[in-house]
């Protein structure tokens, strides 16, 4: 019988291992054998540790299930997906993910991470193989008409980019995956290293062909040792068996692969200072221009996107770019895997097409806060991101629509907050964080984010509260046009969304024009 345990962060984090232990050794006892694979986490976080029975009829999952239930599910005939208060039925059929559209996702939970057979037998390499046919021009043409646009946040599209590093001369070029995850309550790239991470290398590998790069690195920030760990071993087998390394499947082409601990700077995760960072220097930000497509790592023209983006790429090669278009809404192609986090009831990872609605995540999906209490806020994209009030969560979830209404869906970060939030209060954070992080080359961030901190607690002392809150907005309009990068640049959003929306919480009566 084949049972599946995570070891996927999430899941061991609320005891997966000792799960996994006390099964083995309850079934030890008893006589009984199994085959425990620790696959990824499917990514319904509330159920795990997640325990899934592989039966004729499909996989039967339990959860959340702790140690002590181990000798009960026994008895109630665990290994043949037998009844028991904590079976949720064939998995497959839970709405949470049946609704979904897993293309990314499709692997994660489902196979065991580091079993190339599995990995093959589950479309694997299917996408390497069919870029080896094309060249590099090929390749791009196939990314560019998918309509793929950077995970990461800024919604790039990767096309484009990929042509400018396959058009600029050069004799060594990179590919670089920034796999510095820095987005409160997110978590969709650290799944996809742990649960799937020959995707992310095949990804890697696709990119290289495309644009004549023999050598790449994924730089993850050091909080994810599960992921470090998992991508080494994927890389070492892989290369043992040819789809990395000196001469890719007998083409003749070479691809080199290694992974870069980061060193817990949330700056690091911009793109040129994860450059800076990964040549062993201070990771401060770098003017642009020049792009990192021409002048990126050691100087030489450079790839360098988001996990989920290289993660598209096998699927685009191996399916047809059309299949990847057909996805989504208005330029928003393809899906996104949403990260539901923060005080919601069903927190856990829903990949679907652009185009479904916040409150279609936050109620058909989340199932409403932890707490029980309304929703109030709910911020999209991460920390830089805005607060969305009520009245725009039936906006579609797609770029431009978010950027629309002066919000940014990121890199689907989504966290959700119940009505004993108070935004100025987060708003406060918002300036802190900027304040803690900022690598300090320019003034409005570095300065600026300080000074924020100190308006907005005079706001909510209501000392010359009027007129502070006008200072706030200057200072606001300062980050947000003179900025060096994103991190000064974007700290407004969440400023001025929960100022605007929610001015009661900073002793306003009346709502400010916006
Ligand atoms: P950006 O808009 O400056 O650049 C986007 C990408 O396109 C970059 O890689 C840039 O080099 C490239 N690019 C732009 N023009 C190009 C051209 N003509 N040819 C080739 N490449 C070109 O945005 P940036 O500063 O890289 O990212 C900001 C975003 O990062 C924010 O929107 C935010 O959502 C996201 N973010 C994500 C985090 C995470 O944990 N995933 C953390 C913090 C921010
Ligand atoms: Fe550095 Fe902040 Fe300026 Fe970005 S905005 S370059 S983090 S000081």
């Amino acid at each position: 019988v084949k049972v599946f345990i995570p070891r996927d962060a999430a899941a061991l984090a609320v005891g997966a291992d000792d799960v996994a232990a006390a099964l083995l050794a309850e079934c030890q006892c008893r006589g009984l054998s199994l085959e425990l694979v620790r696959n990824g986490s499917r990514g319904l976080l509330w159920l795990e540790t997640l325990v899934e029975v592989q039966t004729p009829q499909g996989r039967v999952a339990y959860g959340p299930v702790e140690p002590a239930d181990v000798p009960g599910l026994l008895d109630a005939g665990l290994l043949s997906g037998g009844a028991h208060p904590l079976c949720h039925g064939l998995t497959e059929q839970i709405p949470y993910l049946a609704l979904q559209e897993r293309l990314s996702f499709r692997r994660v939970g489902v196979t065991d991470p580091l079993s190339l057979a599995d990995y093959e037998a589950h479309e694997g390499w299917a996408g390497l193989r069919k870029a080896l046919q094309l060249d590099g021009a090929g390749i791009v043409a196939e990314i560019t008409h998918s309509g793929l646009r950077g995970r990461g946040g800024a919604a790039f599209p990767a096309g484009i980019k990929w042509r400018t590093v396959l058009q600029t001369e050069a004799r060594q070029k990179y590919i670089v995956c920034n796999a510095d995850e820095g987005d409160s309550g997110t978590f969709a790239d650290r799944m996809v290293m742990e649960g799937d991470p020959y995707m992310l290398i095949e990804g890697m590998a696709i990119a290289g062909l495309a644009v004549g790069a023999d050598r790449g690195y994924v730089y993850v920030r050091s909080e994810y040792p599960h992921a470090i760990a998992a991508l080494n071993e994927a890389i070492a087998r892989a290369t043992a068996a040819g789809f990395l390394g000196a001469n890719l499947l007998g083409s003749g082409r070479d691809f080199h692969l290694e992974v870069r601990k980061g060193a817990g700077s949330y700056v690091c995760g911009e793109e040129t200072a994860l450059l800076e960072s990964l040549e062993g220097k201070r990771g401060v930000v770098r003017a642009k221009p020049p792009l990192p497509a021409i002048q990126g790592l050691f100087g030489q023209p450079t790839v360098i996107n988001n996990v989920l983006t290289f993660a598209a790429a096998p699927l685009i090669l191996a399916r047809g770019a059309q299949f990847y278009r057909d996805h989504g809404v208005g330029r928003s192609h393809g899906t996104l895997p949403f990260q539901l986090a923060g005080n919601i009831k069903h927190g856990g990872l829903v990949e679907k097409a652009f185009g479904l609605t916040l409150r279609e995540l936050l109620y058909g999906f989340g199932g409403g806060t932890a707490t029980g209490r309304p929703i109030k806020a709910v911020q999209v994209g991460g920390p830089l991101g805005a607060y969305v009030p009520e009245s725009q969560w039936d906006v579609p979830l797609d770029y431009e629509a978010y950027a629309a209404m002066g919000a940014v869906l990121g890199h689907g970060g989504i966290v959700v907050h119940d009505d004993t939030a108070d935004l100025s209060q987060l708003a406060r954070y918002a300036m802190e964080f900027c304040a803690i992080e900022s690598c300090g080359k320019c003034t409005p961030c570095r300065i600026g984010s300080t000074r924020g901190v100190e308006v907005i607690d005079r706001i909510r002392r209501d000392e010359q509260r009027e007129q502070q809150v006008h200072l706030l907005r200057d200072l606001c309009d300062t980050l947000l046009h003179g900025s060096l990068c994103a991190m000064g640049g974007m700290t407004p959003y969440p400023v001025l969304s929960a100022l605007n929306h929610y001015p009661q919480d900073f002793g306003l009566t009346s709502t400010p024009k916006l």
